[in-house]
């Protein structure tokens, strides 16, 4: 039923080519069911009469009819494949907007690698039965019908051989057909499974490599491929079966035709013509048969797929983009307003009741251990996630009131992971700002003190960068992510633990040259070493997921004890060095 809406719904643009198929298949198939008899004509009256006049009249009436069949067959073929593709290429776009659209709780909620098989595979799957329908959706009935009472009409003395040889066919390929359905089920799981088993693979091939997991790894991709084979391995097995099957069914409906018909050409109760014209009725519509259940054994297959395809498509983002309505912030004043928020399915909050302000102009700095939420806190400003309670503003519009647009031209993140596209350094980092000039992404790299690494590249600002930027090295991605969110110049600026790959003294001079750039934008900072926010302005200390502490370095040196402790124990680090 999914399968059938969706398909339905998305062919409504395409009226105009399915009627052309249905128009074109229909003159197809009746010229391809009125060749035989023509034939049989020609046999019977003009061959055993000795009428070369008829012969040549009907000859050039068949070779007419043969031309129609074979373009409306091209032509209703040619709209179909059109229609099939234009709906694929149509369900993919939707696929990918939906995803687009989606929260980054949605898209975890299913995950990469499917929504990637969603959004290729399983379309296609969808895409092929509909050009299979379209294909055979017209001519299969009305070949069998047609070939039926055409056959009939021939000679009805053999019409036995229809009601035998029809339903024998039907119930051999029905009964593999029976067979394959769930193999066939089975092996879109089992591709599931390999794919997913390479790509965690492939994407981790350095730690694997690392911990020389290969042998580990190895094995679990064996299992996963040789599941595959053997499901593969047996769904060839019947496919095997069923060609030299199909072939014998047809072979023995011809001899039983050649056979019992030719005693009732010996007897004159048939004509010669009539018996072959027979013939080729009958091979016509076991043809058909067999088609047509072809058809029906890629039904189940394009079923699961709709409801793979329909379940990311009915998926509501839980977040409200509003259509531009406020104006976008021009101050960039941040503020937390008793903000509470868990990741789903979690017991407890990350963040419990975060209040605080980060002001223009001012550096804000977070601290905490690992996995106190800061990240958590950071990711809220831009809206990656919802907050359950309370409310993130800026320059006192709720983040939730603003469009996506309006956020990123606010916001400047640089995520704890950074992440670049593939493509050059230049591409990656007028991703900001696509208006600018070179000169801009110079000076950007010069703040984020990447500009010698750039400069010693072959390219220079083209130099290419492979996909996640895994062509660069960690401290230099991290510098290119700043560089980004510099050329952009956001309102806002956001460095989750941005300096971390950075030694004490680059770290110093990045600061410093940040403090030029940044000017009367805020400036939010998450730091594991405690050094490197020591001048900022505020400093929140979290700890799980509360706000344990805020003021100078200097005041909750003195009276925090959370914070003490953390400057202690990166004190102690330091003296033994
Ligand atoms: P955070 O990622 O906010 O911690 O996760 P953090 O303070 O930034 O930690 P570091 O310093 O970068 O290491 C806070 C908590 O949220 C949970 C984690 O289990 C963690 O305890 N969490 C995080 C989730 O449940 N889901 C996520 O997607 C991310
Ligand atoms: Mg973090």
């Amino acid at each position: 039923m999914v399968l059938v809406s969706l398909v339905l719904q998305h062919a409504k643009p395409y009226k105009a080519w399915i009627a052309a198929v249905f128009v074109l298949q229909l003159i197809s198939t009746i010229a391809a069911l009125y060749l035989p008899s023509l034939n049989a004509q020609i046999i019977d009256k003009g061959i055993s009469m000795g009428d070369s006049g008829f012969i040549w009249s009907t000859g050039m009436v068949m070779l007419v009819v043969c031309l129609v069949q074979v373009v409306t067959a091209i032509g209703g073929i040619y709209f179909g494949a059109r229609t099939a593709m234009a709906i694929g290429r149509d369900l993919r776009r939707e696929v990918y907007r939906k995803v687009d659209s989606l929260s980054a709780l949605e898209l975890g909620r299913f995950g990469t690698a499917t929504l990637i098989t969603r959004g290729t595979n399983d379309v296609q799957q969808v895409q092929m039965l509909v050009l299979m329908t379209l294909n055979f959706m017209v001519s299969t009935p009305i070949m069998c019908i047609g070939g039926i009472v055409m056959a009939l009409r021939e000679d009805a003395g053999l019409s036995w051989l229809v009601w035998v040889s029809v339903p024998l066919l039907f119930v051999i390929v029905g009964f593999l057909v029976y067979l394959l359905m769930p193999l066939f089920r089975l092996m879109q799981d089992r591709i599931d499974g390999i794919n997913s088993v390479l790509r965690e693979q492939i994407v981790g091939i350095r730690v694997v490599r690392a911990f020389v997991r290969e042998p580990f790894e190895s094995e679990r991709y064996r299992t996963a491929n040789e599941n595959l084979t053997r499901v593969s391995v047996r769904v060839g097995n019947i496919f095997v079966l069923m060609f030299p099957v199909i072939m014998m069914v047809l072979h023995l409906a011809t001899a039983a035709v050649l056979w019992f018909g030719g005693h009732r050409v010996d007897t004159g109760e048939m004509q010669i013509g009539s018996l072959t014209a027979f013939l080729q009725y009958l091979l016509q519509i076991l043809m058909a048969v067999m088609m047509g259940v072809f058809m029906v054994m890629m039904i189940p297959r394009a079923v699961v797929c709709a409801e793979r395809i329909q379940d990311v498509l009915s998926t509501e983002s839980s977040q409200l983009i509003p259509d531009a309505s406020v104006a976008t912030p021009a101050v960039g004043l941040v503020e937390f307003r008793n903000v509470t928020f868990g990741y789903p399915g979690a017991e407890r909050p990350v963040l419990d009741n975060v209040s605080f302000t980060a002001e223009p102009g001012k550096t804000t700095a977070i601290v905490g251990s690992t996995g106190a939420g800061k990240t958590s806190l950071i990711n809220l400003i831009p809206r990656l996630y919802d907050p359950q309670q309370g409310e993130v503003l800026i320059d006192g519009v709720p983040v939730s009131s603003l469009t996506r647009a309006q956020v990123s031209s606010v916001v400047g993140l640089v995520s704890q992971k950074p992440y670049l596209f593939s493509g050059t350094i230049a591409s990656n980092l007028r991703f900001g700002r696509a208006s600018a000039t070179d000169d801009d992404l110079w000076e950007a790299l010069r703040v984020a003190q990447g500009e010698d690494f750039v400069r010693n590249k072959a390219k220079g600002l083209d130099d290419p960068i492979s996909q996640g930027g895994t062509n660069v090295s960690g401290g230099q991605r991290q510098r290119l992510c700043i560089a980004r969110a510099l050329v952009a110049k956001p309102r806002v600026y956001l460095f989750d633990d941005s300096f971390s790959a950075l030694d004490v003294s680059t770290d110093a001079r990045l600061r410093e040259a940040l403090g030029e750039v940044t000017g009367d934008a805020t400036v939010i900072i998450v730091a594991q070493r405690v050094s490197s926010i020591t001048d900022a302005d505020q400093i929140l200390v979290v700890d799980d997921g509360v706000i344990v502490g805020r003021g100078t370095h200097e005041e909750l040196v003195e009276r925090n004890e959370t914070y003490r402790q953390i400057v202690e124990s990166q004190l102690s680090v330091q003296e033994v060095a």
